[in-house]
């Protein structure tokens, strides 16, 4: 009796590891969050000043310069573009995350135009 019991309680234990196996996420699709892959678009300078000067000038000053949050008027020599992108989705110390504010594409598209300021 006392046997069947313990069997019972491993077989159990077994079940759950292999449904655990296939529902927690793999390493690979945590490494995925936290490194966001950008949007395939093409370059729209006028839509990322535009967009730009919605968002981010309020901070960031109306030349780029610097306020609150640090100068980008030569970010481009300093990030590259998939990590002004992922910045910008994510977030970092006092600046918010645009993700929800912005789509995917105009966010790429703004990471591109700000990657060009050297
Ligand atoms: C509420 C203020 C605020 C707004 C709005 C804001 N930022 Fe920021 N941003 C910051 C702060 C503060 C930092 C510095 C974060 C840190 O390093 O801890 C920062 C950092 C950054 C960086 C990294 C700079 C570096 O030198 O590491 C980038 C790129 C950036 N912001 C882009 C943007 C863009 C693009 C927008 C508009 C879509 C934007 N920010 C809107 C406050 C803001």
């Amino acid at each position: 009796m006392h046997k069947w019991i313990m069997s019972g309680v491993f077989f159990a234990a077994c079940a759950l590891a292999i449904v655990l196996m296939f529902t927690l996420p793999g390493k690979e699709e945590v490494a995925e969050e936290a490194k966001p892959t950008m949007p395939e678009v093409a370059m729209d300078a006028g839509q990322a000043e535009a967009l730009v000067k919605a968002n981010c000038i309020t901070c960031h000053g109306d030349q780029l310069q610097g306020g609150v949050g640090p100068a980008l008027a030569n970010i481009g020599s300093q990030d590259d573009v998939e990590k002004i992108y992922s910045t910008i989705i994510k977030g970092k110390g006092g600046m918010p995350s645009f993700k929800d504010k912005l789509k995917d594409e105009e966010i790429a598209n703004i990471a591109m135009w700000l990657a060009e300021k050297k």
